[in-house]
């Protein structure tokens, strides 16, 4: 499958952009275990332009996170073609546009699927977008703003004619959020229209082999999307891959949080290394009978050291009949 420019492996995993989970420990932890392709975690454009540290660092790649997409929300035209300029020095494989966004923080200013509601604007920005940088440029959105409103094929249509290179779809409306079932049937229908010729990654709901499967064989989408599975199973893009949902024992999962702490303190030092792995843990271990306890107590260990030492401990006496 080609994006643009970018070779990626027929029906490539993708690791979906999650803001907060996603930062460069967690992708490489991915990256370890599978994930075809990644992205960042969304970056305002205004952010961007100010040099908001926040915004900066969460557009720092590395060579070995490559292909790598960097995402960038806005609304308005001049800032996101800025944006995206800036973006680009970083050098990641393509800049995607956050379309799909449904939080009222983000679509109270007119960004991420509050786009959906004009479709106008929307392709002008990506338009413009496409024009001022040399890599592909792909979109990320929804199915629509609402059931009334489900607009996605008109919107692939006009997207790919302004030279995007790609689009995700994570099959819900904007109403939705992430509640009800993702509605793969709109892929599957985008999938028979042959005037699209662009790739479409399909995203919402896939949890287990079984769903990677049935995304892609009754969908026939090009590439398929992870998010939520991914949390604390970070194994499922080599699972899909091997055709294996082994389960993971205590100490695969001990193994892989030390690694994953390593990377984070590392990259963000100790302190915030810390703190960024806390939101894994109880995904980590959710698997684990009786694991409560020490999911708790890993939560308020500040130093590495310590948390090494209670993941040791761990590996070396866990009993799943017993309470902790
Ligand atoms: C915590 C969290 C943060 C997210 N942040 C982003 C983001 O920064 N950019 C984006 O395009 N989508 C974001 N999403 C949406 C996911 O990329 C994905 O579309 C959605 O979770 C549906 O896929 P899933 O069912 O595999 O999780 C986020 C989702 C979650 C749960």
């Amino acid at each position: 499958m080609n994006i643009g420019t970018l070779y990626l492996p027929n029906t490539s995993l993708f690791l979906a952009p999650m803001e907060g989970v996603t930062d460069q420990a967690f992708r490489l932890i991915c990256k370890q275990h599978g994930a075809d392709m990644m992205y960042t975690e969304f970056v305002s454009s205004e952010g961007l332009i100010r040099d908001a540290a926040k915004s900066t660092n969460k557009i720092n790649i590395l060579k070995q996170e490559k292909p790598i997409g960097i995402q960038i929300f806005g609304n308005n035209v001049t800032s996101m073609c800025q944006a995206a300029s800036i973006a680009q020095k970083h050098n990641p494989s393509l800049i995607d546009i956050n379309c799909g966004c449904p939080v009222r923080k983000v679509v109270s200013k007119g960004c991420g699927a509050a786009l959906l509601l004009d479709l106008d604007k929307l392709v002008s920005i990506v338009e413009e977008v496409v024009k001022c940088v040399d890599v592909p440029v792909t979109v990320k959105t929804r199915l629509g703003w609402d059931d009334q409103s489900i607009n996605i094929e008109t919107l692939v249509l006009r997207l790919q004619e302004v030279g995007v290179s790609a689009v995700t779809i994570h099959a819900r409306t904007r109403q939705q959020m992430y509640s009800g079932n993702a509605r793969w049937e709109y892929l599957s229908k985008i999938k028979k229209n042959k005037n699209i010729k662009i790739p479409i990654i399909g995203n919402g709901d896939i949890r287990t082999i079984e769903d990677a499967k049935k995304m892609i064989k009754e969908c026939r989408v090009d590439g398929i999307m992870i998010g939520r599975g991914a949390i604390g199973n970070p194994w499922i893009f080599e699972n899909i891959k091997n055709n294996n949902e082994k389960s993971k024992t205590v100490n695969d999962i001990c193994k892989t949080i030390k690694e994953h702490l390593e990377l984070a303190c590392n990259i963000l030092g100790e302190k915030n290394g810390i703190l960024s792995l806390r939101k894994h843990y109880s995904r980590y271990f959710y698997s684990i009978s009786h694991s409560k306890d020490f999911r708790i107590k890993l939560q308020t260990l500040t130093s590495k050291k310590n948390i090494t030492e209670c993941l040791n401990n761990i590996i070396d006496n866990y009993d799943c009949k017993k309470d902790y």
